[in-house]
């Protein structure tokens, strides 16, 4: 039996679901003293630990001796499977392009696909995989992964068989996202004949694993006409949508989203008053990625509280890809949403689990330690006492520990330096490791 207690947990930030009130405290869920048992992988039990019922007492113990404890994060929004990489674009942009001139001169996501339609599939997931590892060593421990660097109906399948590959082997619950919609391919013979390709290739997409399907709506890419049909036939067969919206201008893609029941829109930093409005009437979740908005120097961020006055969901992601974020720590996401976008630090925590869980349509299983949740869970640094920490050291990551399932153990940069080996030395024992 695997089963197992976490005792001497300083802090507990279970993030539930429904919080019992508006009070801080209560959104983050933090019981302090506590206790978590781990039963087959999953969330058995939580509580203070003077409360463990008398049939845990006699598990595995790890006495966790004050640290702070919280679900692993979510990131909802990434591309980490690509070949190649955009160092020529970092430098062009230094030197006065912006990230559309890349893109109209053929650049941009059009180098990325022609390094990927070139790479092998053990090469894409063996590069995915680095990417993946130091995800998890900042404490992510769910990630949502796009297609859009094939573009043609091969090469996306492709790369969605790399993306079934690393849900097999990483520690991490991977889920996927058929983007072959992010933009028309050089090699296209029409627009047209384009859009007829990537609606064609949706049921093999779905066959081949997708989870979602995704349209990049913007000027250069995508109009919300062609977006309506792609996203149509993914509501055909039965896949959920994603958009990719307003990011350098307003073109109407979030307001397509909402019509069409999206679960998320995502990007969203040019989104109007009206946009806003109509994604908290259809529940569709707003994902805010502000370091893709950092990294090519634009100044405009969507702003939160915007979005909580009309009730929207906000979730947090990295959008990590090698165009116009490569970052993996998803704790500096949160950072960000509080000194950019006006999140409270315990808005960006829910923000980067229990909402990014929901962007995923995975609530209750991750982004949470309430029972029956997937033990999935982070442990700080030694010297940190709040969970507040996370948000609160920008760039300065306190993640120590990460247990995926309660089994897989990974060290993070929380633990640089100097390395208490009694803690590291029973959490690698644990049962069932
Ligand atoms: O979310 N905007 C489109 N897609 C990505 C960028 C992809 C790339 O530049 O390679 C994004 O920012
Ligand atoms: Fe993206």
């Amino acid at each position: 039996m695997s089963a197992w207690v976490c005792t001497g947990i300083g802090q507990l930030a279970v993030i539930p679901q429904s919080p019992q009130s508006n009070s801080p405290d209560d959104q983050l869920g933090l019981i302090p003293d506590a206790a978590m048992v781990i039963n087959d992988g999953k969330i058995a039990w939580n509580g203070p630990e003077s409360d463990l019922p008398g049939q845990w007492a006699n598990l595995h113990k790890v006495d966790l001796k004050g640290r702070v404890v919280l679900p692993g994060f979510v990131d909802c929004h990434t591309h980490v499977v690509y070949g190649g990489d955009r160092l020529d674009d970092f430098g062009r942009r230094s030197r006065g392009w912006t990230y559309e001139d890349i893109l109209k001169a053929g650049g941009g996501i059009h180098t990325t696909v022609q390094a990927t339609r070139t790479e092998t599939v053990d090469n894409l997931v063996e590069s995915a995989s680095r990417r993946l590892e130091r995800m998890f060593g900042y404490g992510t421990t769910t990630v949502e992964i796009k297609t859009g660097y094939g573009l043609n109906k091969e090469s996306e399948l492709k790369m969605l068989s790399a993306i079934n590959s690393l849900k097999g082997t990483q520690p991490q619950k991977i889920v996927s996202t058929y983007l072959g919609a992010h933009v028309v391919p050089k090699d296209a013979n029409s627009r047209e004949a384009y859009v007829a390709e990537v609606i064609e290739t949706i049921p093999d997409a779905a066959r081949a694993g997708a989870n979602f399907v995704d349209v990049f709506c913007e000027d250069g890419a995508f109009t919300v006409d062609e977006a309506r049909a792609i996203l149509d036939a993914a509501s055909a067969h039965n896949l959920k949508l994603k958009m990719h919206v307003e990011q350098l201008g307003r073109t109407g893609g979030t307001a397509l989203g909402a019509e069409l029941g999206a679960l998320s829109v995502d990007h969203v930093d040019h989104a109007s008053d009206e946009d806003i409005k109509a994604l908290g009437k259809a529940g569709t979740t707003a994902v805010l990625l502000p370091s893709a908005a950092l990294f090519l120097g634009h100044t405009k961020l969507p702003q939160a509280a915007n979005f909580r006055a009309h009730n929207v969901p906000i979730a947090l992601a990295t959008d990590c890809n090698p165009g116009s974020t490569p970052v993996e720590d998803l704790g500096l996401i949160a950072s960000m949403g509080c000194s950019l976008m006006g999140m409270t630090p315990e808005e960006s925590l829910r923000a980067i689990t229990v909402q990014a869980a929901v962007a995923l349509d995975l609530q209750g299983e991750v982004g949470t330690l309430e029972p029956g949740a997937r033990a999935d869970f982070a442990i700080l640094s030694k010297d940190s006492r709040d969970v507040r920490e996370v948000p609160y050291r920008m760039g300065a990551s306190r993640i120590a520990y990460i247990l995926a399932q309660g089994h897989t153990l990974g060290v993070g940069p929380g633990e640089m330096g100097y390395h208490e080996t009694s803690l590291l030395k029973y959490l690698s024992e644990l049962p069932g490791s």
